[in-house]
């Protein structure tokens, strides 16, 4: 995975943080994606609370399972403009899924540095994905006019 750019244009992307460089053009996906960023920032938040091992599980399981809804919203939106890269696109969703859920269920036997470690891949994993692959879909729209 390539390093994340430190900033495009005159902003500076903070992790945990939705800015500007994210935006795909589509309203849902937008706003989505931006609940996404809140919920990381609220893990991040979690974890280094108190009262850390519960809010961190619940936190988790708020935040992949919502990711996991904006998916398939998403290869909805993709599906019903006939999105040509539908298949690719889809599969990483699915990869990133897979991958998430499995780490999800060790944080689940307690292991702290592990919902570090899946909060800080969960925000480099979206940021590329979205600046990427999500706005390539909002250009595709713009395109069709
Ligand atoms: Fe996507
Ligand atoms: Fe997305």
């Amino acid at each position: 995975m390539s390093p994340l750019p430190g900033k495009t244009g005159n902003q500076r992307m903070e992790r945990f943080q939705w800015c500007e460089a994210f935006k795909v053009g589509d309203g849902t996906v937008d706003d989505q994606h931006k609940r996404i960023f809140a919920l990381l920032a609220d893990l991040h938040q979690d974890i280094h609370g108190k009262h850390a091992q519960l809010a961190v599980r619940e936190t988790l399981k708020q935040l992949l399972a919502y990711t996991q809804r904006h998916f398939a919203d998403e290869e909805a939106l993709m599906r019903s403009v006939e999105y040509p890269q539908f298949e690719e696109h889809k599969a990483l969703h699915d990869e990133l899924m897979d991958k998430v859920w499995g780490m999800y269920s060790r944080c689940q036997k307690g292991d702290e540095d592990l919902s570090i470690e899946l909060l800080v891949f969960l925000n480099d994993w979206l940021t590329e994905h979205i600046l990427e692959k999500d706005r390539a879909i909002g250009r595709y729209i713009r395109e069709l006019g």
